[in-house]
């Protein structure tokens, strides 16, 4: 009996593993599945984010996306430079797949380790931040000379 209760142990612990491995292998790095042969942008030391992309970073991302990074996330996202940081591949394809499976914001309401984070619950982008945000990541331009509200 007791070893029944080892290997059934054993088991979820395997279960959980493999669980595990799959959300990594669904985000990770490499380039984004439909984004094509057409994206071709240079990072730009001069080039700004654009306003309504700064924001969603700003208010669903930098809390923890911080310089330095805060809560165990791996880079800033800060500026237009950060997007082009090398995370096996350029950030903004690995942000475009963590934000497309709802991987980031990481421990949102709603995902497996909600409520986990210190300094209270992480808000999940709404549809429209996510839809405005997988739109922009798919090949990020520069802005420049904006005045944001
Ligand atoms: C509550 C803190 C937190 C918030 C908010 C957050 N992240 Fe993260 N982020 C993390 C942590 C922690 C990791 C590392 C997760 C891991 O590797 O298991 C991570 C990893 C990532 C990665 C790498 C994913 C991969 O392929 O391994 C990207 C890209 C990313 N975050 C983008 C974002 C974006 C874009 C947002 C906002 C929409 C965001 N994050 C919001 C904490 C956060």
């Amino acid at each position: 009996m007791r070893a029944l209760h080892l290997i059934s142990a054993a088991l979820v612990s395997l279960t959980a593993c493999a669980d595990h491995d799959a959300d990594v292998d669904r985000v990770g790095p490499g380039p984004v599945p439909d984004a094509g042969q057409s994206c071709n942008v240079d990072p730009d030391p001069k080039a700004q984010l654009p306003c309504d992309i700064a924001q969603i970073l700003e208010t669903r991302c930098q809390r923890c996306h911080q310089s330095p990074p805060k809560n165990g996330a791996p880079f800033p996202l800060l500026t237009y430079m950060d997007l082009f940081g090398d995370y096996g591949g350029p950030i903004y394809q690995a942000a475009y797949k963590a934000v497309k499976v709802d991987f980031m914001p990481y421990c949102a309401e709603g995902s497996s380790c909600a409520g986990t984070v210190p300094d209270g619950p992480v808000q999940p982008l709404s549809a429209e931040q996510k839809a405005t945000l997988l739109a922009y990541l798919k090949c990020p331009q520069p802005a420049y000379d904006q005045a944001c509200p």
